[in-house]
């Protein structure tokens, strides 16, 4: 067993991860454990902010980010792509038009996450690169309840790829915009200088392996 080969009685690992990422780290984990079932995880989530916190108080043995916090001394390994689509509701007279750009859709309410969030700082900074003010934004603070809530016709939204992975589908369409998808790339983190426990170590090269898989 790894645990103990790795002279451990108990194999702890604690991850801390962006909301965001609740779409993929619980496959992960849920194969880490079958293999590895002395291991007892801790998983935590919270927005970026959130996540920055424990990151600083040491807390975790792991975290997850798709915006890095570059002012930290941090050790970042990029493992996958975490595209940020536009999503309108099914029916929306957007969705029927090609060749749309950011002109066509800049107007729209957009639905966007809370301040802390890093998909919201992702979707400011891509408002500030075309120089466009969000028009009467409206803040909604869980991909869930954005998602339905461009279902129910309150507006636009940009959002992880991976969060619509389990949407029914059809009640939601990606458009098809040539500024689109915003590139962003999910990054398992440590801190500078903090030598990684070698059940955390086993996680980070089984993520590998199941993302080499693909
Ligand atoms: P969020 O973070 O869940 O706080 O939006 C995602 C990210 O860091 O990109």
């Amino acid at each position: 067993r790894f645990a103990q080969r790795a002279g451990l009685s108990v194999g702890h690992l604690r991850i801390s991860a962006v909301t965001t990422s609740k779409y993929l780290v619980p496959n992960w984990l849920g194969s880490f454990c079958r293999q590895f079932p002395e291991i007892e995880p801790e998983f935590n989530i919270g927005n970026r902010a959130e996540i920055i916190q424990r990151l600083k108080a040491n807390m975790d043995d792991l975290y997850i980010f798709s915006h890095l916090p570059k002012e930290l001394d941090i050790h970042a390994t990029p493992i996958t792509d975490n595209p940020l689509v536009l999503i309108a509701p099914k029916g929306h007279h957007l969705t029927t038009c090609t060749n749309l750009s950011w002109e066509h859709v800049r107007k729209e309410r957009f639905l966007i996450r809370e301040k802390g969030s890093g998909t919201r700082h992702a979707v400011e900074a891509f408002f500030n690169m075309y120089g466009a003010p969000l028009m009467r934004p409206l803040g909604i603070a869980s991909n869930e309840a954005i998602k339905e809530s461009v279902v129910a016709g309150l507006g636009v939204a940009i959002i992880s790829r991976h969060a619509l992975s389990h949407m029914a589908p059809g009640n939601l369409v990606e458009l098809n915009v040539k500024e689109f998808p915003i590139p962003s790339t999910w990054y398992l983190v440590t801190p500078k200088g903090k030598a990684m426990s070698p059940v955390t170590q086993a996680f980070s090269t089984h993520v590998d392996a199941m993302l080499g898989c693909k």
